[in-house]
């Protein structure tokens, strides 16, 4: 960590959907937190906001309860017009700000582009740090040029390209799970282990967002940018502390020996149907989509990790909106014993371990001897209720950004592994080697596969 705080925070793209719906909310529950600091907050979009304007959308998404330090903010805050791919006005920009600045990128991934290209050309203050929205780049090869660029700019202790899921207390609790108990990190490798699922269905469809979402699909938006970190946590060796780079390292080692299997990919979207008693119209005849595009609402993909730890063993992520239930959780399935001792009856099969992000839940399954008759055997499970953080996950994000903290941001290296990983996939999708199935919003989904079937199975 650093102690270097930031002064200012510009949010880029203030007029958008994530600033209101995620970054302000967020903001407002790092500022309520006793360890905010004071920041000044600077919007700043294309279109013709007034200050007061400007400041009735953060006051409505701060909430009606503010903290003293959300009024402050409120109060203090104001609206700058302007073209971030225009450098003569993102000098403007960056003179008005007061200290050490950071630019928040709440824009799609090519703009954002343009914006650094400009940024680049320019003599940047001091301390300005950068924050830049999932997804980095676009494919692989633009996320190398990004992470290209934006060395010849900034130190990577100034670059955050964020991923909320890891300000998730739900995705954090991995690490004390898997690094402050004995009891799990030893079984943990494929002796042990006979698959892991990584699923986060929602039930939520496309929510307004065809111009971003159109063309990135359920790969890109959810695996690639969020999934594949939750994975690296889950699997990484123990980093010695959480200090930036021992945890960004042990990210990239294990990333950096994943592989998709792509035959084993599935891709599919959602027909017109009702989830509880909303209709929701097909995806390919919501306002912004092109249909042509083919773009996929649930993606599903097997990956091997190729190393001693964790050779032979598959992890299925997955994720689809518009399905009937949201299950968001990493389900880790036990291999069964070598050897029942004869003479216990019943299989009700392996034990599992389920860290279910919402609700938060951990729950260990275990195979016992049953009521009744002694020695049959059958599952019981052992529940706990995690605790919710005290911050929303952007909450979690803005506060390591306005403390200089990068750790739970997403290194470069990270970043453009999480790229290379899907690329096959992306390419043989686009190839139409794979089939885009459908399913009826309100559904469970393709039909189920092995990773589906098997977790229904779970209690
Ligand atoms: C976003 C994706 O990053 O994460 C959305 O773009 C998705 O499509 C969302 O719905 C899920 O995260 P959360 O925290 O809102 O459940």
């Amino acid at each position: 960590m650093t102690a270097d705080r930031i002064d200012t925070l510009v949010i880029l793209g203030a007029g958008g959907d994530l600033t209101s719906r995620l970054l302000l909310p967020g903001l407002a529950s790092y500022l309520a937190s006793g360890r905010a600091h004071p920041i000044e907050l600077v919007g700043a979009d294309r279109s013709t906001e007034t200050d007061d304007q400007w400041r009735s959308i953060v006051a409505t998404a701060f909430g009606s309860n503010p903290s003293p330090a959300s009024e402050r903010v409120l109060k203090n805050t104001r609206y700058v017009r302007t073209d971030v791919t225009d450098p003569t006005a993102l000098t403007a920009l960056l003179a008005s700000c007061r200290g050490r600045t950071a630019l928040y990128f709440a824009l799609p991934p090519a703009i954002t582009e343009l914006a650094c290209r400009a940024l680049s050309t320019l003599p940047l203050p001091p301390g300005l740090t950068l924050a830049l929205e999932k997804p980095f780049g676009t494919d692989l090869d633009s996320a190398r040029a990004l992470n290209r660029l934006l060395e010849t700019m900034l130190p990577e202790q100034q670059l955050f390209r964020v991923d909320h899921f890891l300000g998730k207390s739900t995705v954090l609790n991995l690490l004390g799970l898997r690094f402050a108990n004995r009891i799990f990190e030893p079984l943990f490798s494929s002796p042990n282990i006979e698959r892991v699922d990584i699923v986060f269905d929602e039930t939520l469809g496309l929510e307004n967002r065809a111009g971003y979402y159109d063309r990135a699909g359920a790969l890109i938006d959810m695996i690639q940018s969020h999934l594949l970190l939750v994975l690296a946590l889950a699997t990484m060796e123990p980093p010695a502390s959480l200090a930036e780079g021992d945890l960004r390292g042990a990210m990239a080692q294990v990333l950096r020996a994943t592989h998709a299997d792509t035959a084993a990919s599935r891709r599919a979207r959602y027909t017109a149907g009702r989830i509880g008693d909303r209709e929701l119209p097909a995806y390919a005849e919501e306002p912004g989509v092109d249909p042509a595009r083919n773009t996929e609402t649930l993606a599903e993909v097997t990956l091997a990790i190729d190393n001693w730890r964790w050779a032979g063993v598959p992890f299925r992520l997955r994720s689809g909106k518009g399905l009937g239930v949201a299950r968001q959780d990493i389900l880790v399935v036990f291999k069964e014993v070598p050897h029942l001792p004869t003479g216990l009856t019943g299989a009700p099969g392996p034990s599992c371990l389920r860290i279910s992000m919402k609700p938060a839940t951990l729950d260990l399954d275990l195979v016992l001897n049953g009521e009744g008759d002694p020695f049959t055997l059958e599952r019981t499970a052992l529940r706990a209720r995690l605790r919710d953080g005290q911050l929303s996950a952007y909450g979690e994000v803005l506060g390591g950004l306005r403390e200089g903290d990068p750790s739970l941001s997403v290194g470069g290296d990270v970043a453009e592994e999480c790229w290379r990983i899907v690329t096959p996939i992306l390419e043989a999708w686009r190839a139409n080697e794979v089939p885009l199935e459908a399913y009826p919003a309100g559904s469970e989904g393709v039909a189920a596969s092995a990773s589906r079937a098997g977790s229904e199975d779970q209690p």
